[in-house]
């Protein structure tokens, strides 16, 4: 069926407008991770007890004989936040949908992004159920960093081409790069179970891990250290290698977002855990996914992003046809979203 003719005269979104909205999802995705945390240490966990309502009755913050008003309001905004994440998440499909040409691989991404909302939000929904039980708040903050992962690949994909990704590096450097992206999953998971066990349960009744907070910090820390040890022999192998600087720059940048990150955990551990610190590590935590997606997309090229002339960059048929005639190409090419 052809689509309504308003459709067909929207201009094309520019792929700087469509990076911008790619970064705005980066930082909201990550984001409602610090303000999940921000629930967390201020003990408003169950600030709002009921989901989607706020407590029994009412969507927002009422009075309640068992609830501070506050809170009610530091969990609720937090919700709140769901609202602004969608509709990013929703312009990222919008502008991936109108571009010209329309390319799979961009919308696909683009589509992980509402996608990972609604999965939020039902996650959301059985953690306030669960009663915040330590392994479902990990299950919420570990689901984010994925889908802070996936707006990284969003970002990086609308500036580049679609042909099958060409290394940069040795393919065994490529290999080390996912495997420390392995490691890096475990060293989040390591940090949740660090959590589960500290002294921010989110609130008074939470059911909490019951294993010594020093034993598990000391096992965070030891994760921290093999993921260390392959990003140093990332560098030392990248020296061998004639390597662009644009992944130079990157791999410097993750070296001192991971230091940073490191050296932050160590002063968190020693000062008992102030709250402040805690949300500060989470926004680390994000920031490593960050530079961990920018290393991985940058050891790698897929060709300059395409283009239409200018003429064709309104949905007109004309469009549409070179549209057709660039998905078949993309449709070859796009072996994996993943890479
Ligand atoms: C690149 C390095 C690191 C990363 C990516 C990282 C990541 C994380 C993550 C994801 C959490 C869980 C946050 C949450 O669930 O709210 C966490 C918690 C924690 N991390 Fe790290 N971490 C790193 C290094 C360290 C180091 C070296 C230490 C020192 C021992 C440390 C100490 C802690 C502590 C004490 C917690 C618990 C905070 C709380 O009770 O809420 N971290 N970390």
């Amino acid at each position: 069926m052809p689509a309504p003719s308003w459709i067909s005269r929207i201009p094309s979104p520019s792929i700087a407008l469509q990076r911008a909205f790619a970064v705005a999802a980066v930082i909201a995705q990550g984001g409602i991770a610090v303000t999940g945390s921000i629930v967390r240490v201020t003990g408003s966990g169950l600030g709002c007890p009921t989901w989607p309502q706020c407590v029994d009755g009412s969507l927002t913050p009422v009075e309640h004989p068992d609830v501070a008003g506050l809170h009610q309001w530091v969990e609720f905004t937090n919700r709140t936040l769901t609202g602004v994440v969608g509709v990013i998440a929703a312009l990222c499909v919008l502008s991936a949908y109108f571009h010209r040409p329309r390319r799979r691989r961009v919308l696909v991404l683009a589509l992980t992004m509402p996608i990972g909302v609604v999965v939020q939000a039902v996650i959301g929904g059985v953690v306030v159920h669960l009663g915040l039980v330590w392994w479902s708040v990990s299950v919420h903050f570990l689901v984010s960093m994925v889908l802070t992962w996936l707006a990284m690949l969003l970002y990086g994909a609308i500036g580049e081409g679609d042909e099958p990704a060409r290394p940069l590096v040795p393919r065994a450097l490529r290999s080390l790069e996912l495997a420390m992206v392995g490691v890096l999953a475990l060293l989040l998971m390591a940090g949740n179970l660090v959590t589960s066990a500290g002294p921010h349960a989110g609130d008074a009744k939470t059911p909490r891990l019951h294993l010594p907070v020093s034993n598990l910090a000391q096992l965070h820390a030891d994760v921290l250290f093999v993921f260390l040890g392959m990003l140093v022999a990332l560098g030392f192998a990248l020296r061998a290698h004639d390597t662009p600087t644009a992944l130079w720059r990157r791999y410097w940048a993750m070296i001192a977002v991971v230091l940073g990150q490191g050296a932050l955990g160590m002063v968190q551990y020693l000062t008992g855990i102030p709250e402040v610190l805690v949300s500060i590590h989470v926004f680390g935590a994000g920031l490593v996914v960050v530079a961990m997606a920018a290393l991985w997309q940058g050891s790698r090229d897929r060709g300059p992003a395409p283009t239409l002339p200018a003429e064709a960059t309104v949905n007109t048929d004309d469009a549409k046809d070179a549209t057709v005639a660039e998905q078949t190409t993309d449709t070859k090419s796009d072996a994996t979203v993943a890479g």
